[in-house]
C-alpha cells in the first residue's frame, strides 16, 4: 500500500472480529516499532499479549475507573473492543534521585512513545489491519502491579502507551486532511 493511502486509511477502530493476525504480521507491526526514530538512552520494552484471559484482567482494572461514578469520561467497554492483540510499551523512567538530568531525559519519552506507537498502527494498516491506540487500560496499570506482572511488563518499569491490533468488519473509509486541526504558521 502507498504510503499516503496507509496514512488516509489508518483509523482508530472500535470492532474486532476474533480473528488472530498470523504470527508474522505480530512480527511486522513489532519490526516496524524497532524501526522508529528513537534516541536510544530510553529503556524500552514491548509486550505482546494475546491472552483473553490477562485482557480481561486488564479490563477489570480499567472498569474501577472508568465505569466508576466519577469517572473522569465514560468509554465503551470492553474497553479493548475485543481486539485479540494488544501491545503494550513499557518503559523506566529516569529518577532525579539517580540522575540529575532526570527531567531533560524524560522529558522526551513522549516524542519516543509516540514514534514507536505510530509506526506500529501505519504498519498494522499497510497491512489490512485495524488497531487503535489505548490508554484506559494503561492508566489501569499505574496501581496494579499484578496486571503488569500479568501482561508481561518488567519489574520498575511504567506501561507508556499502548496499541490494540486485529481485523475488523468495518471497512475504513480514506479520511481527509482536516487543516482545522492543527493551525500551521510558515516562517520563510
Ligand atoms: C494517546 C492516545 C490515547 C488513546 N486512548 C484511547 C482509548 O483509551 N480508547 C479509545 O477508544 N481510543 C483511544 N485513542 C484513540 C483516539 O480517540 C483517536 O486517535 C482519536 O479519536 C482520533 O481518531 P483517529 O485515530 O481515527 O484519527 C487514543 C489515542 C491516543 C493518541
Amino acid at each position: 500500500m502507498e504510503l499516503e493511502k496507509v496514512l488516509a486509511k489508518r483509523v482508530s477502530t472500535r470492532r474486532y472480529t476474533a480473528k488472530l493476525p498470523s504470527d508474522e504480521a505480530i512480527q511486522k507491526i513489532i519490526d516496524a516499532a524497532l524501526l522508529s526514530p528513537i534516541v536510544r538512552w530510553h529503556k524500552l520494552h514491548l509486550s505482546v499479549v494475546t491472552s483473553p484471559e490477562v485482557m480481561a484482567l486488564a479490563d477489570e482494572a480499567a472498569a474501577e475507573i472508568f465505569a466508576a461514578p466519577d469517572a473522569p469520561v465514560k468509554m465503551p467497554r470492553p474497553y479493548m473492543y475485543g481486539a485479540p492483540v494488544w501491545i503494550i510499551l513499557s518503559g523506566k523512567r529516569y529518577s532525579p534521585d539517580e540522575n540529575p538530568q532526570a527531567d531533560r531525559m524524560n522529558d522526551n519519552l513522549f516524542w519516543n512513545v509516540g514514534s514507536i506507537i505510530e509506526n506500529m498502527e501505519l504498519q498494522a494498516t499497510a497491512l489490512g489491519l485495524a488497531s487503535c491506540g489505548i490508554n484506559t487500560t494503561v492508566v489501569a496499570m499505574r496501581n496494579k502491579p499484578n496486571v503488569r506482572k500479568a501482561a508481561g511488563i518488567p519489574e520498575g518499569y511504567d506501561a507508556l502507551a499502548s496499541v490494540i491490533v486485529g481485523y475488523s468488519d468495518v471497512e475504513a473509509p480514506e479520511r481527509r486532511v482536516k487543516p482545522e486541526l492543527i493551525p500551521v504558521s510558515y516562517v520563510k
